[in-house]
């Protein structure tokens, strides 16, 4: 099975780019499904199809041509079907703190619930062999990130957390009980977490397995649109994701060079040579603004000779290791790709077996081997393009 994800800024083309994509690997005869992760869901509308037809599918596959199928989940189905007592206790205590019951229903969707809920999907479709391809039209940047980040959030949570919660709040019930009518979880809530995490179980591994699953980043040749292409490429190295290929799309064609767009063109010029710097070794795709909105079956498989010409969209473009852990003098070494970093950006932290790593605003809990947490030193260093964060002594506390 292939897994492609396409990523990148609000607007760039993100889902055109699935969408043929899609169509040329169903063309080739490999079943197919492309899946929404934007809740705005513009993938029946690239289509041109119906908005009816989706709503009475409840979020399930559709079929729009031979081996092909769009899906766009629908989260209240969801929560039907995958969250049930979880969500029957979040909006539970909402209620008790006075809000209305229905605004209560409402605001139990928690973020990260839709992320999970496809989640669930890929591991399905990959543990039962359903498609032969997933392509996965994923939402603007910060949001596709937090889906990626889900996995490692979800095993930090059932590791450190959840036990604990659960003792706790057997222990604590009887007495919150007397002094609160603010109930705690029971039982339902702790089991249905646990049977929905198992069954996330494998979904990490096939994510950042490269043989499987690989990223394309779409991009234009603007300056503000690659800054965030090259945050986009730094948060997927770190979550181990095999970047295989960048799509710069709307490059305006030749004959802008000479009219109203000329400045246009020469500044789009620049951009390109700068974007094939940034991501070497990784491939640049690029696609000529078209006269007209890339929409319906025939422009979008169009588009999608535009992007691969000849070559097999399924191909591994590239291959490399963002994210690698060796033994080293003694001791470990973690080396993550992370190109565009500048030191005083990262900051470290080791808790225990935990390694945090907070760039930004945005952080990362790595669970360590056993062997590397002992290590009583940590220390970063830049190495070219890789953070190298090496791990020293031992911790006999
Ligand atoms: N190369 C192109 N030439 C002409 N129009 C294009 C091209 N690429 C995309 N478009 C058009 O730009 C619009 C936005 O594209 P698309 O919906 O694929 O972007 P997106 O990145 O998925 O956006 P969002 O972040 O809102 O989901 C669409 O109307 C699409 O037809
Ligand atoms: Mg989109």
């Amino acid at each position: 099975m292939r897994i492609i994800f396409f990523a990148g800024k609000g607007g760039v083309g993100k889902t055109s780019m699935a969408a043929a994509t899609g169509i040329k690997t169903a063309a080739m005869g490999h079943k197919t499904v492309i899946m929404s992760l934007d809740v705005a869901h513009s993938l029946s509308d690239i289509f041109d199809l119906e908005h009816d037809l989706l709503d009475q599918n409840r979020g399930q596959p559709i079929e729009v041509s031979t081996n092909l199928w769009i899906q766009e989940m629908d989260i209240q189905e969801e929560i039907e079907k995958n969250w049930g007592d979880i969500h029957k206790y979040i909006s539970l205590i909402l209620n008790t703190s006075g809000i209305d019951e229905i605004l209560a229903e409402e605001l139990a969707i928690l973020p990260g619930m839709e992320e999970v809920s496809l989640l669930l999907y890929i591991n399905s479709y990959f543990n039962n062999k359903e498609f032969d391809v997933i392509i996965l039209d994923c939402a603007p940047t910060g949001e596709s990130l937090r889906f990626i980040s889900m996995p490692t959030t979800l095993e930090w949570y059932m590791k450190k957390i959840f036990k604990w919660e659960r003792t706790i709040a057997k222990y604590a019930r009887p007495v919150i009980k007397r002094v609160s009518n603010i109930p705690l979880p029971g039982d339902d809530y702790f089991e249905a977490i646990a049977a929905l995490f198992k069954r996330l179980k494998g979904v990490d591994k096939v994510l950042s397995d490269p043989d499987i699953t690989t990223v394309r980043l779409v991009t234009n040749p603007e300056k503000i649109v690659l800054k965030e292409t090259q945050r986009a490429f730094m948060y997927f190295c770190l979550y181990k994701m095999n970047i295989d290929g960048i799509i710069m799309n709307r490059i305006l064609p030749d004959d802008a060079e000479s009219g109203y767009f000329k400045d246009w063109s020469v500044l789009q010029k620049q951009y390109i040579l700068k974007a094939e710097e940034l991501f070497r070794p990784i491939p640049i795709f690029p696609v000529n603004l078209f006269n007209s909105e890339v929409i319906g079956y025939d422009n979008l498989k169009g588009l999608a000779d535009k992007i691969y010409i000849d070559q097999d969209p399924l191909k591994h473009f590239f291959k490399g290791e963002p994210y690698n852990l060796i033994k080293e003098k003694g001791g470990y070494k973690l080396l993550i790709k992370l190109p565009f970093l500048i030191k005083k950006d990262i900051e470290l932290n080791k808790i225990s077996d935990e390694l945090i790593i907070r760039i930004g605003s945005f952080k990362r809990h790595i669970l360590l081997p056993r062997q590397v947490a002992a290590s009583t030193s940590i220390k970063a260093t830049m190495e070219e393009q890789y953070v190298a964060i090496t791990f020293q002594g031992d911790d006999h506390d």
